[in-house]
């Protein structure tokens, strides 16, 4: 094949590449404009080189003619995450989309290769529009955390050293490997979830406060200077404490005292 044919191949693919990446990122930019966290850290493309393709199509027996229906990741894009968690958003952010339909879903997380690679993997179609006209491709989503890319990094480079052939002794290295990274993904999980309950009872506490200044605002109306005056120094310093509980008490507390003043005022009306 001419190389000039090569590049009219490959060239929509570059663009996908280019536009699915530039959406990936945009989307961390709207989790962050939002205030929010994003399930994806980063994200990285490429289109496969004509000499892996070459080497695909003698590997796997593919004629030349046949490399767009037959090489699901010519336009391969990787999205990393910080936990593991996160992985299933972004599937779920994938299958949501208008521009992308997803064709395939292998989760090699949960089902772990022999080789001890892990990663959640969808060949979508997506369309681009170039001088010819829109063309529908295929591309490859590898979606894994930044503890699996680690490890997925090390072990392609290795199987690139030894020609796909590592010997036993480093495999069974890798395999430990392996192991150790799902032990750490397990650990920074629990760390992911004692973030969010800090989010959490952040929240919890807002609004218990706003709920105590809303009730000693009503209190002006009712209750004389001093006692308000009480009032408010009692909350500074049960604020101080950083106990919540404590806080839910004190609000309890003003809703005893609102409605005694209420009664009070019924019985001098009555
Ligand atoms: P190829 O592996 O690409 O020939 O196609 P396949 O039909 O076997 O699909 P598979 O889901 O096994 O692999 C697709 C891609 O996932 C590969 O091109 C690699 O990028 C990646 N991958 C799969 N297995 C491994 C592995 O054992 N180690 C590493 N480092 N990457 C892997
Ligand atoms: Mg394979």
């Amino acid at each position: 094949m001419e190389i000039q044919l090569w590049r009219e191949i490959l060239n929509p693919y570059e663009l996908a590449v280019k536009e699915v990446t530039t959406k990936f990122n945009h989307l961390i930019k709207e989790h962050q404009d939002r205030g929010l966290y994003s399930p994806i850290e980063r994200v990285e493309g490429r289109v496969k080189s004509i000499a892996s393709i070459l080497e695909k199509c003698q590997k796997k027996k593919i004629d030349l003619e046949d490399i767009e229906t037959r090489i699901v990741d010519l336009a391969g894009i990787r999205v990393i995450c910080q936990f593991v968690e996160d992985i299933d958003k972004v599937v779920e952010i994938i299958r949501n989309r208008n521009d992308m339909e997803v064709k395939q879903e292998r989760d090699y997380i949960r089902q772990m290769k022999t080789s001890g690679y892990r990663s959640y993997h969808m060949i979508v179609y997506y369309t681009v529009d170039t001088l010819d006209g829109t063309k529908r491709l295929q591309m490859e989503v590898q979606i894994r955390t930044m503890a699996m890319n680690f490890w997925a990094t090390v072990e392609h480079s290795l199987q690139y050293k030894y020609k796909r052939n590592i010997p036993k002794h480093i495999r069974e290295r890798l395999l430990n490997a392996a192991d150790a990274i799902i032990l750490l993904d397990n650990e920074m999980s629990n760390v992911r979830s004692e973030i969010m309950d800090a989010q959490n009872s952040f929240q919890i506490k807002a609004n218990i406060v706003a709920d105590i200044l809303n009730n000693i605002q009503n209190l002006y109306k009712l209750a004389n200077k001093r006692e308000i005056l009480k009032i408010q120094d009692e909350f500074y310093r049960i604020y101080a404490m950083n106990d919540i509980e404590r806080l839910e008490r004190f609000n309890k507390q003003l809703d005893v005292i609102a409605e005694g003043y209420r009664a009070q005022s019924l019985a001098r009306n009555g």
